[in-house]
């Protein structure tokens, strides 16, 4: 009964974190992408190749449902894989939906006409690729009405964060901040749209103050994928063992996983 976790690289490792949390009797199998990683500055059908790539790998390994812990595979893959490339007996869900059901204050999976909500002013970091396909956008514009959002494609943070360089990471996050800041001075909530980013957290909310609400994924996926679970319980898969698979060199993604997430998991070869 395992669900795959599919990242292009270490990001999903928040996620995967959180949702192992959440949901301990449950086996997750995890697909880093290392060696392709970073998605972000790569054109959206290069994305939808390598996705697919992943989601069939970690269908080999009798996960029926797949995660996309990856807002760009979510952003310019994802609709892509529903409408032509998924077969009816599997699933492939992505990380947006969830994010923004919590913005907009929605119950999982509620689809009503969209509606005012508390928040006006939101701040987007994400990806050149995720803020290109304006999918954040999209998807909010179903639930919320009047709601401005400054997006910062945060280019080189996930390279760096790939390269375990946590220096570097955080002198490009706070340089994304104040860029952000020059267009939007004071927005009230900010959206961590990269499953990367909350291994940057902190640093987000020191460059932007206690002021902002900083949403980041993890626990707002652990919780739809627990509701998604209880209603459709067919999806656990057949898989039975937790995996680490990278297409990475196994040895250095073990290494910078143990890093980022302060405690030892073990990858091999995809
Ligand atoms: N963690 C991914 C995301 O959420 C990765 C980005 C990348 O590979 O550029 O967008």
């Amino acid at each position: 009964m395992a669900v795959g976790i599919f990242d292009s690289g270490l990001g999903g490792l928040t996620v995967l974190d959180a949702v192992s949390r959440r949901l301990p009797e449950v086996p997750f199998v995890y697909y880093g992408d290392n060696a392709h990683a970073p998605y972000g500055v790569r054109s959206a059908d290069d994305i939808f190749a390598l996705t697919c790539a992943g989601v069939e790998r970690l269908w080999q390994e009798g996960c029926d449902l797949v995660v996309l812990a990856c807002n760009t595979a979510s952003a310019a893959a994802l609709r892509r894989m529903q409408e032509t490339w998924v077969p009816a007996e599997k699933r492939v869900l992505g990380v947006f939906v969830p994010l923004i059901e919590a913005l907009t204050e929605r119950q999982w999976g509620d689809n009503s006409p969209p509606r005012e909500v508390a928040v006006k002013h939101v701040a987007l970091f994400a990806t050149p690729a995720t803020v290109a396909s304006r999918a954040f956008q999209r998807e909010l514009a179903f639930r919320a009405i009047g709601v401005d959002v400054e997006a910062q494609p945060c280019g080189g943070v996930v390279d760096a964060i790939e390269q375990g360089d946590e220096i570097l990471a955080e002198a490009l996050v706070r340089s994304h901040v104040e860029a952000l800041r020059r267009r939007m001075p004071n927005p009230e909530a900010a959206i961590l749209g990269c499953t990367h980013y909350p291994l940057m957290e902190k640093v987000f909310q020191e460059a932007l103050g206690p002021g902002v609400r900083v949403y980041s994924q993890a626990n707002l996926v652990a919780e739809s994928l627990a509701d998604y679970l209880t209603r459709h319980p067919e999806f656990h898969g057949t898989g039975s063992a937790t995996r680490y698979l990278t297409t990475g060199d196994p040895a250095s993604v073990t290494n910078k996983a143990t890093q980022f997430l302060r405690h030892r998991i073990a990858f091999e070869a995809a």
